[in-house]
């Protein structure tokens, strides 16, 4: 099935990136490209980039989203910050197999520091072949979803 996926790096992330970009442009999916004003001499903060992607996931305009920093640590905390958004950092190929089967993770997370970036497109492959679980996974994720809702209720009660 083709998807539209947003990919989106800071500086430590951006020859992986482009690889992954690369290695995508050549399936049936759509890439869109958050990461370009990034070059990998100038420093820029991954919060921007991260929730650029996260945001497009969240309102719809992107199925899934690809996240490169220096080890994906802080693209994860960032896009979960927006609802809807399930990042994960994975490092193998149980970690991103169990991601999508067991979290079904929309945000995918990668190191480019911290993983080997020939095995990081195939643990992109790998994400993006494995099916979803279902059934008692998609009830804990309804939970996750419900969790979301109470502290946006809360959040908005304290503003
Ligand atoms: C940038 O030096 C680095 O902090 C960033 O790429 C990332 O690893 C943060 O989580």
């Amino acid at each position: 099935m083709a998807h539209t996926i947003g990919i989106g790096c800071d500086h430590a992330g951006k020859e992986l990136k482009q690889l992954i970009s690369e290695m995508l442009k050549l399936t049936t999916n759509t890439v869109v490209d958050y990461g370009v004003a990034a070059d990998s001499k100038t420093s820029v903060d991954y919060p921007d980039y991260a929730a650029a992607v996260a945001a497009d996931l969240s309102n719809g305009k992107l199925d899934l989203g690809i996240l490169v920093c220096g080890t994906g640590i802080g693209m994860q905390i960032t896009a979960n910050k927006f609802a809807g958004v399930r990042a994960a950092v994975v490092w193998d190929e149980l970690s991103t197999k169990m991601a999508k089967e067991h979290n079904d993770v929309n945000i995918l997370c990668l190191g480019s520091r911290t993983t080997n970036h020939l095995r990081a497109c195939d643990l992109v492959k790998l994400w993006l072949e494995s099916p979803f679980g279902g059934s008692r996974h998609q009830m804990r994720l309804n939970k996750i979803r419900e969790i979301e809702k109470k502290v946006a209720a809360l959040t908005a009660a304290h503003n």
